[in-house]
């Protein structure tokens, strides 16, 4: 069978192992598409930066080019607003298939995305943007389209999560946890997106969008960060049996009128040490969601990292080039078309 082409784009902790992966299991890999799957080039600014790491023939710096040229599948891990907007607008209005890890990109300009994608009828997959590994938007996507969700809840930064525990175990201060935090690479060397909650926020309104079925940007997300949580307040939570977390929180509010509202909000709570959400320590994510047929469930894992993250865009590599041998599609964003198209205001 003719092979899946595929572009990556963007060669950091993630693009390498998604190189890796796909060279290591390359032979399973196409008995599970049903093709070979093949990667036709890598855009990056700086080749030399990664020569040794990568095959240096497939580098290019030249990304449009590599976008417009005869590829399948183009798979973006370059993060950030521009170019990746651009190029991944560009690929799926071309009828390409796109898999992202791209947060802050779906969270500001979802829309503009999933529109493009149900114009030529390409796929759009994103597992990678929120929670790491752990399958979690697929879930919501596919697997819960037919129950009613009602909250969905999480520890969504393993930055901020390696803090707290921290501070709670050693009843230091934010300031001293936080450099200690960087010093061991746990946090990154501007940890404001992770500190100040807009990861977070931007992972919450990825969240409400799928579980509602509703389009909410990081700008409709209540923010507030963990800088100003103090070892007394951790100390204080501590004498009442309780722990601090930094939570992302969608709902599903109905008022009194019977109308509908979703409310979604990323800020410190004081949680009991029974509450499963407790125990999740270290770089670790995990998300409860809960919905009136299926109950409560819980989704558990790594949430960042070059390897865990290469893992869910893998796992959306292998359902774009599945669908591009069948001439299949994923999940469909234009089947929320008769549903309103923005959150019918906060809480
Ligand atoms: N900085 C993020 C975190 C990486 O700490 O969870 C994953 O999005």
């Amino acid at each position: 069978p003719k092979p899946v082409r595929v572009a990556l784009l963007g060669c950091g902790t993630v693009g390498t192992e998604v190189v890796r992966l796909l060279r290591e299991q390359a032979t399973d890999l196409a008995a599970r598409v049903g093709a070979p799957v093949e990667l036709t080039g890598i855009g990056v600014r700086r080749p030399n930066k990664h020569r040794g790491q990568v095959p240096a023939e497939l580098l290019t710096t030249d990304a449009a080019a590599l976008v417009d040229s005869d590829v399948d599948v183009v798979v973006e891990v370059i993060g950030g607003i521009e170019p990746a907007r651009t190029l991944l607008v560009t690929a799926l209005r071309a009828g390409k298939s796109v898999v992202t890890a791209n947060k802050a990109l779906l969270a500001e300009h979802g829309a503009e995305l999933f529109a493009a994608a149900d114009a030529s009828g390409a796929d759009l997959y994103f597992e990678a943007a929120v929670a790491g590994a752990i399958p979690l938007l697929r879930p919501l996507r596919e697997s819960l389209a037919g129950d009613r969700i009602t909250r969905v809840m999480g520890i969504v930064n393993g930055t901020t999560n390696y803090i707290l525990s921290a501070m709670d175990s050693t009843g230091a201060g934010y300031a001293e946890t936080l450099e200690e935090a960087s010093r061991l690479g746990y946090a990154e060397a501007d940890p404001t997106a992770d500190v100040d909650g807009y990861d977070a926020a931007s992972k919450a309104a990825i969240l409400a969008s799928l579980a509602f079925h509703t389009r909410v940007t990081a700008a409709d997300v209540h923010r507030e960060g963990i800088a100003s949580v103090t070892a007394a307040d951790i100390a204080a939570a501590k004498a009442i049996d309780r722990t601090v977390k930094l939570l992302a929180i969608c709902e599903r509010v109905t008022h009194a009128d019977g109308r509908e509202s979703v409310s979604a909000r990323v800020h410190p709570a004081m949680i009991p040490r029974s509450h499963p959400l407790a125990g999740v320590g270290g770089a670790f994510n995990a998300v409860f969601v809960e919905a009136d047929a299926a109950g409560q469930l819980m989704f558990y894992g790594r949430g960042a990292g070059g390897a865990p993250t290469a893992s869910a865009v893998l796992g959306d590599l292998v359902a774009a080039a599945r669908n591009r041998v069948v001439a299949g599609r994923g999940p469909r964003e234009s089947a929320y078309a008769d549903l309103p198209a923005q959150p019918m205001g906060q809480v």
